[in-house]
């Protein structure tokens, strides 16, 4: 299938790694040109270096997405770069685990920082340039907190559904302009950061990080974890041409872990 993203210019924030990373690759791999972003400039570079020798047409920003100047910076370099923007894929680091009693409202402030408004940010600078072209994709990488809340990530669960009430109100509203938003809701996703949490678990259980992540993948019907490659396929296919009629659907990529039937 031709998913007609040839020629097409996309902004993946947070993508020096893990879901971002997969998600502009193989939007890259169609045949788009896009524009990675991450705060860690060198992390950055290595990540454009890479992509650039796999054949992509890629441009990196170092970018904050807590940071308004960063996100406005961003996209104003993406449009002076490539001409335009009819993609965005909007993420971001999630916010820090822990309890209710956890967090004061400067903590609560930050989060919603971090997750709610680079997303408002974001689609705010980007949209106009969308609407300019006629065409558009807008895809929010959130998680599966939204449908089902996690443990302890009261701050994931409670701000990531305000992201989902923008999305459907904006799907709602731009569809006209031949711009669809969609969120995509990832479950346990092997990247760094699962790596990561599975080491430290690793070294406090006498288990190998291998035992860990195989664990994560138990309770998930398909039965493991997912890959970030197969996390950026269902991205790319969001963004695609053949995507046009999907609009304002939050769609999980947790091989059926959500134990809901809507
Ligand atoms: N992987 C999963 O299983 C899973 C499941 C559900 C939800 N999620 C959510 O999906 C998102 C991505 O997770 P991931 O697993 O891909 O994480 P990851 O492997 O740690 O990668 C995160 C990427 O985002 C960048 N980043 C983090 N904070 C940023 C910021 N403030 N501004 C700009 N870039 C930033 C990081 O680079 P720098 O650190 O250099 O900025 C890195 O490139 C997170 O919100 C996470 O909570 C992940």
């Amino acid at each position: 299938m031709d998913l007609g993203l040839k020629n097409k210019i996309a902004l993946v924030a947070a993508s020096s790694k893990g879901l971002g990373r997969a998600s502009a690759e193989a939007i890259a791999a169609e045949g788009a040109r896009v524009t990675i972003c991450a705060r860690n400039a060198d992390a950055l570079e290595k990540t454009r270096a890479e992509m650039a020798a796999a054949g992509a047409d890629v441009l990196a920003v170092p970018a904050d997405m807590t940071n308004p100047a960063d996100i406005a910076n961003v996209v104003a370099r993406t449009v002076e770069h490539f001409g335009g923007l009819h993609i965005l894929v909007t993420n971001a680091g999630g916010p820090p685990p822990g309890y209710f009693p956890d967090f004061d409202d400067a903590a609560w402030e930050s989060a919603v920082n971090l997750t709610l408004m680079s997303t408002v940010r974001l689609i705010r600078a980007a949209l106009p340039h969308m609407q300019q072209a006629g065409w558009g994709r807008i895809i929010n990488v959130t998680s599966i907190s939204v449908k089902q809340p996690v443990d302890n990530l009261v701050l994931s669960n409670a701000i990531r559904a305000a992201v989902h009430g923008l999305a459907k109100t904006l799907a709602n509203q731009v569809a006209r302009d031949g711009i669809t938003v969609n969120n995509v809701l990832p479950g346990y996703t092997h990247t760094d950061r699962i790596q990561q949490l599975a080491e430290a678990r690793a070294a406090d259980s006498g288990k190998t990080p291998a035992d860990i992540i195989a664990g994560l993948g138990q309770p998930v019907p398909v039965g493991r974890v997912g890959q970030p490659h197969e996390f950026g396929a269902t991205v790319a296919f969001l963004a695609s041409e053949q995507a046009a009629y999907i609009n304002g659907v939050s769609l999980p990529v947790d091989g059926g872990y959500i134990n809901a039937a809507f």
